[in-house]
């Protein structure tokens, strides 16, 4: 595993949103009630990215078709089409006031 350095903690105001491509992940950091959050940007669904979608009570709306995923564990919460997988959520590590991941 090695560490990636993702953005200055002064930076993560409430509106925060960026994309990054490390290590073979899509990965979306936003802050959602305060807290960053970090997650798989691909939808488990069809692929499709999830940086553009709403957050609401907790859950990232994918901009697609609409399922939920909840932004503490990544659980489905909602899906059109029968089951569907969850989304990872990664475990950030906060460094010298930067926020940065273990890949
Ligand atoms: S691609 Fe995300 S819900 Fe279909």
């Amino acid at each position: 595993m090695q560490y990636y350095p993702l953005e200055k903690i002064a930076n993560l105001d409430s509106n925060y949103r960026r994309i990054f491509r490390l290590a073979g992940h899509h990965l979306l950091l936003l802050v959602h009630e305060d807290k960053p959050r970090l997650v798989d940007n691909i939808c488990p669904h069809a692929g499709y990215p999830m940086n553009e979608g709403l957050v609401l009570d907790g859950q990232l709306r994918c901009p697609m078709h609409g399922y939920l995923f909840d932004l503490e564990n990544g659980k489905c919460m909602a899906s059109y089409e029968g089951p569907c997988e969850g989304i990872r959520v990664y475990e950030l590590v906060e460094r010298d006031s930067e926020l940065g991941v273990y890949l």
